[in-house]
This record gives C-alpha cells, structure tokens and sequence, in this order.
C-alpha cells in the first residue's frame, strides 16, 4: 500500500488506478444491492460518493429506475467510468464529495468501500454530509466494513462507533452479513440501511449528542 501520499489526496487514488493497485474491485454488482434493488419502493434520486470505477452499480440503479449522481475525486477512475458507459444519462461529477454543491438533496445515497477509505477522523464528516445530502426520510443504504485492520486503509468501523456517528441523524433499519465479499473484505463487510430522521430532528439530535462523545479525540 502507497504510504508516502494521504488517501484524503485524489493523488493517492490515481496511483492505485494507475498502477492496478485496486483489491476492493469486484466488476460485478454486488447480490446484497442487486436484491435491495428489487425489493424497495424507493424511487427517486441517488447519490454514489466515491463510485470508482464501478459502472455496474451505476447502471444498475438506473435500469431500477432511479435518477443517478456519483462522484468521485480521481481523474483516472472518472476517465474509465465515463468510458464504460458511454452515452450514459446520468450525472457523473470530477470533485470532492465534501465539498461539491450538488444543488439538491438526494432520496438514498449507496456506500461501498468510500466510507472505510477516508480515515476515521473523516468519518463524523462524512455522517453529517450524508445526513445533508439526503432528504428527510432518504436512506444510506451499503455495504460498510466492521472489524480490525492492521495496515489501513481500508478503515473499519466498529459497531458502538458507527451508532455514535450515524446515530445523530439516522435509525438502523436493515443489518446483514455479508457472505460473498471480495477476499480482501472477506467476513468483514454487512449490507445496511440507516433511515434518516426529518431534518430539524436530526439537527436536535446531533446538537443534544456533542457532548459524550465516545472516539477519542486523538482520532478525530
Ligand atoms: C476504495 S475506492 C471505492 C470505489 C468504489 N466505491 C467501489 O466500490 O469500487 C474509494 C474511492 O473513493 C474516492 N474518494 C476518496 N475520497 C474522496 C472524496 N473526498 N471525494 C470524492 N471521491 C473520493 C477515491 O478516488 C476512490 O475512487
């Protein structure tokens, strides 16, 4: 694993596309969205922070019928994703998911692998923008990494860390294993829905919570 660059930096992306370097590649829709696909009645807009190269997952939220906006910051993966689907409706945006004004709030937002890229003091950030970017009601819905890493990133979340951080603004309403992982996620990964509360809820919620805080400020 590159050391010497941040994987905050598109830089560090580049270089793992560039040079092959790419383990949590599976080119294949994963069975857990491809079932949540055909059994939820949600409709409407979806997000995909940190897509990749993953073009698959893209199409298949479109053939579901939803309107897709992915981003990602790497020229590379961007570059070869716009080149997969070629004339593809959907919005596909070079830019930093922190940042980028998307202009709208979305009805679901799909994680896989973005959330355990970004090191955990990111990830109340990251909580807190998926919260922003969703409408009342919308669902975070994934695959998130559990478990011990001794080399990260990938970074994984343990399950009191993820109840404190999405616990602010969203209810776990779906939790399941993962049998079928690539191997370097292999007994580690589980598909879940976070269903975001109203928004003057969830602001209450995070405002009442900032004291207590359980991940030590040395990792923040
Ligand atoms: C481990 S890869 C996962 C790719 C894809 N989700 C998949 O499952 O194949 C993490 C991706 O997140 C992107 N990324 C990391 N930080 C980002 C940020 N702040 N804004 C946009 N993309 C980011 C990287 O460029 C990289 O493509």
């Amino acid at each position: 694993m590159t050391k010497s660059i941040s994987s905050a930096s598109p830089r560090f992306w580049d270089q793992r596309y560039a040079s092959g370097q790419t383990p949590w590649v599976v080119h294949s829709v994963p069975a857990a969205l491809r079932g949540f696909l055909k059994r939820t009645k949600t409709r409407g807009a979806v997000l995909i922070p940190g897509f990749g190269t993953d073009h698959l997952v893209l199409q298949a939220f479109q053939t579901a019928g939803f309107k897709v906006t992915a981003i990602d910051f790497s020229k590379i993966a961007v570059a070869r994703t716009k080149n997969a689907l070629g004339h593809f409706e959907c919005e596909i945006v070079l830019g930093d998911f922190f940042t980028f004004d998307f202009g709208k709030r979305f009805d679901l937002i799909y994680e896989r692998t973005f959330l355990c890229a970004l090191h955990p003091r990111r990830w109340r950030r990251y909580a807190a923008r998926v919260a922003e970017m969703l409408r009342s009601q919308g669902t975070l819905v994934g695959i998130f990494l559990y478990g011990e890493e001794t080399d990260p990133p990938p970074y994984p979340l343990s399950k009191s860390i993820a109840a404190e951080i999405f616990g602010k603004y969203f209810r776990l309403i779906n939790d399941v294993k993962i049998s079928n992982s690539a191997p370097i996620f292999a007994g580690m990964e589980s598909w879940q829905e976070w269903k975001r509360a109203d928004h003057g809820e969830g602001e209450a919620r995070a405002k009442k919570s900032q004291t207590g805080s359980k991940i030590s400020a040395k990792r923040r």
